[in-house]
């Protein structure tokens, strides 16, 4: 299989570039500058090479430098701005360490004849994001673009086919990135085009039968998307030898754990064992109202669970995790502050006696992740389903849980998801669903009084989740779903609608 290496020197853009390359349909794996070296480059058998950007400067003592005879490996190289320097400076070439002029945003952009800029026109538009440039570039080299203020926007040593760009051609802001990308990947590196999620799927299992066979593998589901997926891969690779293992804390959504193990256990055919915890779950929180405190109790009960079962398994040879790729990256910053600590199966492996941890998903992201769910025959509710935060529900009945509590959200939210997957409104939000809040106000009802739950609403937008704003929902919408909250959820008298963005809130209440 054609595959391109996006080797990676720390770069903001350095996921988009993987992603642009994928949806040439060109497989790309990102690997870190650190994480491999020039023979095994040669070994695997790569189509191309990207080197990424990079917040460094090439004559920092700390900066990322690479074995400068990847250069002579005979595969094909663009350097993407500290990329494009660092191929500079490995040639022999000149840097200028700009002290106070950069150049950020978007740029006029006068390209020359060059493979790489095959179809695009003579002036156009880049995005630029840099302090250093290449000055001279090495022997061998010329210079195939310039910009207003960088003398050398892109440098090319066709005969080797080796090629540098100061711009970033994988934002969207260039004009013609996704072509310079096209021209490289398929006409200088002559890949065909021809992967998809489909061979993805394929080769996958066709790997993992060959790597686990006889082995014992163990896979902790946990309903969502990214542990199914995983999952049922390898449930296509190695059969009965995975074994699944679903915890239903009681804290999923109305009928989700039925319908998981439905999906799962009967459709896919997986060897499923679930694990009803419901009343562990419930007696270890009984009384705690503090998110985080719930949070904690949630992660560690799961392990106890787990550990129990675990006992009746015995030794596995391999975990299975559905880690996936943006987790590597948000797991590689660990500078942020901890706003939630968020739960998943991270624990298990300090529990349970393995040799070996296998993450088929750990190089794709969302959206590639459900397709191969669909590929792999997954139906459509399940791989499409919006995020579900590990701690469940419980992060969403504010203060003290109580089965009383649990089941009022339950039936609101469904109604809440209900309505606005018939409106208008479909496909428009993100994530979107009701909090029981702690909060009691009066109502009436036919000639009474009453005295129920407040339900709010909670529905955003957002690329990805680190920042959000509340989705405009028309009120007719919110009107209806609103109407049947309070006539069919006993014990509701008010329903409200959050109309806060992150910031200053959070996606969810706890
Ligand atoms: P917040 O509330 O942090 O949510 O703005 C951002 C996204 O993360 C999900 N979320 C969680 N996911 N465990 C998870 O697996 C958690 O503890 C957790 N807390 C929040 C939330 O649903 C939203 O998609």
């Amino acid at each position: 299989m054609e595959k391109i290496l996006v080797l990676d020197f720390g770069g903001q853009y350095n996921q988009l570039i993987a992603r642009r390359v994928r949806e040439l349909n060109v497989y790309a794996e990102i690997i870190p500058y650190s994480g491999i070296t020039v023979d095994e480059i040669k070994n695997r058998e790569y189509s191309g090479i990207i080197f990424t950007g990079g917040p460094n400067s090439v004559y920092d003592e700390n900066s990322p430098h690479f074995d400068p005879a990847v250069l002579d490996a005979g595969i094909p190289v663009l350097g993407i701005c500290y990329g494009c320097q660092l191929i500079a400076y490995m040639g022999g070439g000149e840097i200028c360490q700009a002290q106070s002029i950069s150049e950020y945003g978007k740029t006029d952009l006068t390209v020359r004849q060059s493979p790489l800029f095959e179809g695009v026109p003579g002036n156009s538009v880049c995005w630029m994001s840099h302090t250093d440039y290449v000055k001279t570039p090495p022997a061998g080299f010329e210079i195939t673009a310039v910009t207003g203020s960088c003398p050398c926007a892109a440098l090319a040593d066709s005969g080797r086919k080796i090629y540098g760009v100061q711009f970033h051609p994988e934002v969207t802001h260039t004009e013609y990135g996704g072509l310079i990308l096209s021209n490289f990947v398929k006409n200088i590196c002559g890949c065909p085009g021809d992967w998809t999620m489909s061979n993805f799927a394929e080769s996958s299992i066709a790997k993992y039968r060959e790597k686990l066979a006889g082995k014992k593998v163990l896979c902790a589901l946990s309903g969502g998307v990214d542990s199914s997926v995983a999952a049922v891969l390898l449930h296509k690779a190695i059969g009965e030898n995975l074994i699944c293992v679903f915890v239903d804390h009681g804290l999923l959504r109305k009928d989700e754990g039925d319908m998981v193990e439905r999906v799962m256990k009967n459709e896919m055919g997986l060897n499923l064992i679930r694990v009803n915890a419901q009343e562990r779950f419930l007696n270890k929180l009984a009384g705690v109202t503090e998110p985080e405190k719930k949070r904690k109790i949630i992660g560690e009960e799961f392990i106890r669970v787990f550990e129990d079962v675990a006992k009746d398994i015995g030794k596995v040879d391999v975990l299975v995790q559905g880690t996936i790729y943006p987790d590597v990256i948000e797991s590689g910053k660990g500078d942020a502050a901890v706003i939630k600590s968020h739960h998943n199966v991270g624990g298990l492996p300090d529990i349970i006696e393995f040799e070996e941890i296998v993450e088929p998903l750990r190089d794709l992201f969302k959206d590639e992740v459900r397709a191969v769910g669909r590929q792999l025959g997954i139906p459509g509710y399940l791989v499409s389903r919006q995020p579900f935060p590990g701690p469940g529900l419980a992060i969403r009945v504010i203060g003290e849980i109580t089965r009383e509590k649990l089941e009022i959200l339950r039936e609101a939210d469904a109604i809440f998801r209900e309505e606005l997957d018939n409106s208008s409104f479909r496909g428009q939000a993100n994530q979107y669903f009701a909090v029981i809040t702690d909060c009691r106000t009066v109502g009436v009802m036919g000639d009474a009084r009453t005295y129920g739950y407040t339900v709010a609403l909670r529905a955003v937008t957002t690329d990805d989740f680190m920042t959000a704003d509340f989705a405009r929902i028309p009120f007719d919408i919110l009107a209806k779903a609103s109407g049947r909250i309070t006539n069919e959820v006993r014990a509701v008298s008010r329903v409200v609608y959050d109309v806060t963005a992150k910031p200053p809130a959070t996606v969810e209440w706890e």
